[in-house]
């Protein structure tokens, strides 16, 4: 690697929606990143809540503060899309062992598809080792609170989507 270009990372996912976890990961991988896109799948074969256009926005708007955060979405295998956007590394958060199965055979594919492409794992902070889209998802629909662990954009578009279920 050219020690003189700017370093630049790709961080995918679904992103349905951002949670505070993934920004505690974007502002960790800041740190070693020149550029840092982060691009949502959109040919996932998981039923999301938000499109792909809402997705990025949230991201947009949550990432605001960061000039050298770039928004992206891609199709077809991560690989194809982080050579075309020259990124050498590939940005990923690992919250607790459970994790760690699915990503190492990830990255292990990744670096076969393109061997030259490296995966970098982050390890949440402590504060988000438990969150997921997913989880936040079900509390909100179910009338927990979500405070603190989305930023306030998804909140408001939370609010707007889902039903609070009367128990
Ligand atoms: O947030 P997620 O759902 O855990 O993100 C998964 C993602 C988007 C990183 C992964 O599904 C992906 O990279 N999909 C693109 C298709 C691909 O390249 N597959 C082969 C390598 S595993």
């Amino acid at each position: 690697m050219n020690p003189k270009a700017p370093v630049v990372a790709i961080y995918p996912g679904s992103f349905d929606p951002i949670t505070n976890g993934h920004l505690d990961m974007i502002a960790r991988g800041l740190r070693l990143v020149d550029h840092l896109i982060v691009a949502v799948l959109e040919n996932s074969e998981k039923q999301p809540l938000f499109t792909v256009k809402e997705r990025m926005e949230m991201l947009a708007e949550a990432t605001r503060e960061y000039s050298n955060v770039e928004i992206g979405s891609f199709n077809g295998l991560l690989v194809d899309y982080a050579k075309q956007r020259e990124a050498s590394l590939i940005l990923r958060g690992i919250r607790a062992i459970s994790d760690y199965e699915f990503e190492l055979q990830m990255a292990l594919m990744n670096r076969r598809l393109r061997p030259e492409l490296e995966t970098v794992f982050l390890m949440a902070g402590e504060a988000h080792s438990f969150l997921s889209s997913r989880l936040v998802k079900d509390v909100f629909r179910l009338g927990g609170d979500i405070s603190g662990m989305v930023p306030p954009t998804v909140e408001r578009r939370l609010k707007e989507r889902i039903t609070i279920e009367e128990s």
